[in-house]
């Protein structure tokens, strides 16, 4: 604990770093720096530089505070990584040797009650990552039945979302629903007799999240980008915790990289190369040890040394398996 803040255990520290590599010299984009977890074990692996991005003013403050001893080698961006090449040409960087992007939510964000992300706690309804205008208790108390029922469905893949959707909007004619146990219990009731391993709030509750912060686009936009700032040879490590944002990663994957193998032979059509196109998942210990990690998938890429190639109206967010209302 840090000032009374929940921790984050990283999660597949070990199959990061052996993709990633740290080597002197090298500059590293942590797209998600969190806690700083992984970023504080790149820098303590080699005499590199890291560019730590986080969306969350909170995260930014306690990092600033947390990472002063590694000096000018941690450069701390408080922003949206969907906006990558922006941020790093302000920074006065134009390429880079890897870029990590870490999905979802800390443990800091969903175990500090008051940020709503947690069915766990009675909170307001919130959720938002950063300083966004709207909210999930807008969402809930102003979106029409059938756009709420659109967002359940399509970005927390929720079955029952129709059902949901109703019992909000007749709950909205009582009062507005205010916290998360008051969202928590219309859904309960929406799917009685259907509690299986996950609790029912869990589809719901990331549907309205990812919705809220628009991450599938930000991922999108991160991975397009990857294209223009990767060196030759560079890394784009991808840890996912949902399917629809593993999705993305790898239908992005399929149709703009090529196997080492091709590239080695000469074949340099395609911006990336990869070593497998297989997922990889954390440990039975790993996840023994940290549960949250049961979820995550790990795909990366290399950047091939074909020329900029793809511009950005050849990449298309629904080809790759995005979603929106
Ligand atoms: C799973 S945590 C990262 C944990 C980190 N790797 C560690 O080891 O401590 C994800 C972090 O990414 C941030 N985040 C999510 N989407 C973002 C975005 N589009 N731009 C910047 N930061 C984002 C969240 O605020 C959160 O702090």
């Amino acid at each position: 604990m840090d000032n009374n803040i929940p921790t984050h255990k990283s999660v597949m520290m070990n199959e990061v770093l052996e993709i990633l590599n740290p080597k002197s010299n090298e500059t590293y984009i942590d797209c998600t720096l969190g806690a700083g977890g992984h970023t504080r074990k790149i820098l303590d692996s080699a005499d590199c530089h890291v560019i730590g991005i986080d969306r969350d003013p909170m995260v930014f403050s306690l990092n600033q505070d947390r990472y002063k001893s590694y000096g000018d080698r941690l450069t701390l961006i408080n922003g949206r990584f969907g906006e990558l090449t922006n941020h790093i040409s302000k920074i006065g960087i134009k390429k880079v040797d890897a870029i990590f992007i870490d999905l979802g939510v800390s443990s800091m964000q969903l175990d500090t009650p008051e940020r709503g992300f947690s069915f766990r706690y009675d909170a307001p309804l919130d959720m938002r990552m950063d300083d966004n205008k709207t909210s999930v208790f807008d969402i809930i108390n102003k979106y029409k039945e059938e756009d709420l029922a659109n967002i359940i469905y399509l970005f927390g893949e929720e079955r029952k979302s129709r059902r949901i959707a109703k019992n909000i909007i007749e709950q909205r004619k009582i009062k507005k629903i205010q916290t998360t146990f008051e969202l928590s219990n219309i859904i309960k009731k929406s799917k009685a007799g259907k509690y299986h391993k996950i609790h029912p709030s869990t589809k719901t509750f990331q549907g309205l999240r990812i919705y809220l912060n628009d991450e599938l686009k930000e991922l999108y936009s991160a991975l397009i980008s990857s294209e223009s700032i990767l060196n030759e040879g560079g890394k784009l490590i991808v840890i996912s915790f949902h399917s629809l944002e593993d999705r993305i990663v790898k239908n992005f994957i399929k149709y703009n990289s090529i196997s080492e193998k091709k590239y080695s032979l000469g074949n340099t059509e395609l911006p990336f190369y990869y070593k497998t196109k297989r997922v990889t998942k954390p440990t039975k210990s790993e996840i023994k040890e940290n549960p949250r990690s049961r979820s995550a998938h790990l795909r990366y890429v290399y950047r091939t040394s074909a020329q900029e190639i793809l511009k950005n109206n050849s990449h298309n967010f629904i080809k790759y398996g995005g979603v929106s209302v």
